[in-house]
């Protein structure tokens, strides 16, 4: 999935209930540079990890 082309509110996480626009804040605000670090601290991506490709492309998006 192209998370460029997906709305701000588009749920990236469906089991935590995460949006792409909270995932890219989160990541923002702590400084979050890995997928793991984005797993544990922002509880997202740590249940079905369903969504771990997605999380990768919001991460590198957060800092361009
Ligand atoms: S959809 Fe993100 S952990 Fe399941």
């Amino acid at each position: 999935m192209d998370m460029r082309a997906m709305e701000d509110d588009f749920k990236v996480c469906l089991c935590r209930n995460k949006t792409k626009k909270e995932v890219i804040d989160f990541i923002l605000e702590n400084e979050i540079k890995t997928l793991d670090e984005l797993r544990e601290q922002g509880n997202v991506g740590n249940k079905c990890g369903a969504c771990s490709e997605d999380l990768e492309q919001l991460l590198q998006m957060a800092y361009e």
